[in-house]
């Protein structure tokens, strides 16, 4: 049996995970799960996995989830709080960690759990973007792995030869990420400015969290995926190459430099990803259809249009600039996005933000973890001053 945490289990990952977990009971142990607020949803969780240990974020939502649990005599204990997750990250028994906590909130327990030699399932992205080479060197130093959740990510992770992470593959010239363009992939550029939050996580192939929702409207998802298969499969800038693909039915692509092109292909549905890294090397159900080939019609492919989607130019940009620039980027786009969801910033600034952000914080050399939260800090003030200052982007 593997012992598994889930960090952000009441997610759209998380609950994904337990699905997951939920056709192998013979397989996999829930020993902790956490969330930040929904502790209603967390209790429901542990009604059905009793793990060990249940995390909230603060301790006025663990005291309600503590009693509830006393109340019906379950056994979980109750923690709260970036100690919390660290706990459930590095908890007795856990050999495998799902960091489905979103944005850079999920940075130190995944660290924690790369240091501590889990098996890391990566989903939280923006934990690697900022971090970088710290958080790979933390998975050499544990002893552990890292196993990438994005769909892109893990589809190119199945079509390279077995190795390290952070070390590009013999023979591969160039990844291809494909992007399925979100909701605005066709709404004419003039228009973008009067979108609302509904209609930007309104995502028309995958149901995913408001925040990755935003994301992949803005594009800036496939930006933030860009730098995050750089760093997993140590590929130039030049080496990653986007392109939209709306049917989101292939995955990714690696071009080798023989002529082969390999891809994999299935249905938008997370949970192919998640079972393949919760069992890999072994395959287990994920209860995801198979591909009908005979049905599946034809699929398109075109070149990202930049006018229409600036984000991904900015992050190609931080890639490019390295150091302290992914981390700068990350932060100032949470904070933007968070504005456009609360419906304090247009649609279009969220990328007028980030731009004034990264020319106003010029990239430093990354030498430990304070020079990432230095320049998270410093971003997320640069850009909520922005925001503030408003500019006509109020919404
Ligand atoms: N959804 C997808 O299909 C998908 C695909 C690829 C990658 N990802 C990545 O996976 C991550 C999660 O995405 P999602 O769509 O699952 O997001 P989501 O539905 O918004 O879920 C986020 C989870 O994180 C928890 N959380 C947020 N802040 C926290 C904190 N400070 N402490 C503890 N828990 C916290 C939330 O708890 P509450 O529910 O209590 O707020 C929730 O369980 C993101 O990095 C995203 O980019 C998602």
């Amino acid at each position: 049996m593997n012992g598994v945490a889930i960090l952000g289990s009441t997610g759209s990952i998380g609950r994904s995970t337990l699905d997951v977990i939920a056709r192998h009971p013979g397989r996999f142990r829930v020993v902790a799960l956490a969330a930040r607020t929904r502790h209603e949803l967390l209790l429901e969780q542990c009604r059905t996995f009793r793990p060990a240990l249940a995390v909230l974020g603060d301790a006025a939502d663990a005291d309600l989830l503590a009693a509830a649990l006393r109340a019906e005599g379950l056994a979980t204990e109750v923690a709260v709080g970036e100690r919390g997750l660290i706990a459930a990250a590095t908890a007795p028994g856990v050999e495998v960690v799902m960091a489905a906590i979103v944005g850079a909130a999920g940075l130190g327990s995944t660290l924690a759990a790369a240091r501590a030699g889990r098996r890391v399932l990566l989903a939280n992205k923006e934990a690697l973007v900022m971090s970088g080479r710290l958080l790979l060197e933390a998975v050499a130093a544990g002893g552990g792995q890292l196993l990438p959740i994005d769909s892109e990510h893990n589809a190119i992770f199945q079509c390279l030869p077995p190795g390290p992470p952070g070390v590009r593959a013999p023979g591969v010239r160039r990844v291809w990420l494909t992007a399925s363009g979100g909701p605005f992939l066709r709404v004419p550029l003039a228009s973008l400015g009067a979108v609302t939050p509904d209609e930007a996580c309104a995502h028309p192939r995958w149901r995913m969290g408001r925040k990755i929702s935003v994301d992949s409207a803005t594009l800036m998802n496939k930006g933030l995926e860009l730098i995050e298969a750089q760093l997993l499969f140590g590929l130039p800038p030049g080496a990653v190459e986007v392109v939209v693909h709306p049917e989101s039915i292939v995955h990714s692509l690696v071009e080798y430099v023989d002529g082969s092109t390999l891809a994999q292909l299935g249905h938008p549905d997370m949970r192919t990803p998640i079972a393949h890294a919760l069992a890999w090397p072994d395959r287990i159900e994920s209860g995801v259809q198979s591909l009908d080939m005979l049905r599946l019609g034809s699929l398109g492919f075109e070149a990202p249009d930049r006018r229409q989607f600036p984000c991904l130019g900015l992050a190609e940009a931080a890639a490019r600039s390295g150091g302290t620039a992914p981390a700068a980027l990350n932060a100032a786009n949470e904070v933007a996005v968070a504005a456009f969801l609360e419906g304090r910033l247009n649609f279009t600034a969220i990328a007028e933000v980030i731009e004034r952000v990264l020319e106003c914080q010029p990239a430093k050399p990354v030498g430990a973890l304070e020079d990432v939260l230095a320049a998270d800090a410093d971003a997320r003030r640069a850009a909520a001053g922005c925001i503030e200052a408003g500019g006509g982007w109020r919404a």
